[in-house]
């Protein structure tokens, strides 16, 4: 067994502090119809349990970026989606992390033509001084420092997206061995 990774924010932290973006999220939505999109694979945790901190109506949808920063410096593209006509609804697009901006600023883009009635952004997190591209989030559940972090949906090459924390994986982990970032791979989010 190798040893745990050091925790950054606990699941306690996480459940709490969804709930405080469900209230804030809620009144703004009461009673008009929205869909909650999700991009995959990273938001699944995220999604699953702020849906279930709302009640009245809403539908669910996925949507899924790939970027392959390694060998076409950042290209990003849309893959499959699952959500339904979001034209006249309410849309909220939920990310795991905010980090340069890129994989969001696209996905707004894209969502823009779908004609919802409104769209706003939400992440868990966000990492401090990374935003290089100009995007915003509407609700964002804790800022980090810049650090590799995995857990509750976040991946390193697939790995640890099970953890009910959020974690960060120690640079010796990845930087000894490829010599690279982690997400300087061909990414799947
Ligand atoms: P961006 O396009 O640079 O903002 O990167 C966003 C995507 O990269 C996220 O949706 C994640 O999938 C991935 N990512 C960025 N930073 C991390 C991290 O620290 N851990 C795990 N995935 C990350
Ligand atoms: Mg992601």
């Amino acid at each position: 067994m190798s040893r745990p990774l050091p925790v950054l924010i606990t699941a306690d932290q996480i459940e709490r502090r969804v709930g405080e973006l469900a209230a804030q999220i809620a009144p703004l939505y009461r009673g008009e119809p929205l869909t909650i999109v999700g991009i995959l694979t990273g938001s699944l945790m995220f999604l699953a349990d702020l849906v279930r901190r709302l009640d009245g109506p809403l539908r669910i949808g996925l949507i899924q970026a790939s970027s392959y920063h390694g060998t076409q410096s950042g290209t990003l593209t849309v893959g499959r989606e699952i959500q339904g006509d979001v034209r006249g609804r309410h849309v909220l697009l939920l990310d795991d992390i905010l980090d340069t901006g890129q994989t969001l600023r696209h996905l707004v883009e894209h969502m823009r033509q779908l004609e919802p009635r409104s769209l706003r952004v939400a992440v868990l997190l966000r990492k401090q001084g990374k935003q290089r591209v100009e995007v915003s989030a509407d609700f964002v559940g804790f800022e980090i420092p810049d650090e590799f972090v995995v857990g509750y949906g976040l991946d390193y090459n697939d790995e640890y997206r099970y953890l009910p924390h959020v974690a960060v994986l120690p640079r010796e982990m990845y930087s000894e061995r490829s010599g690279m970032e982690p997400h300087a791979n061909p990414a799947r989010h």
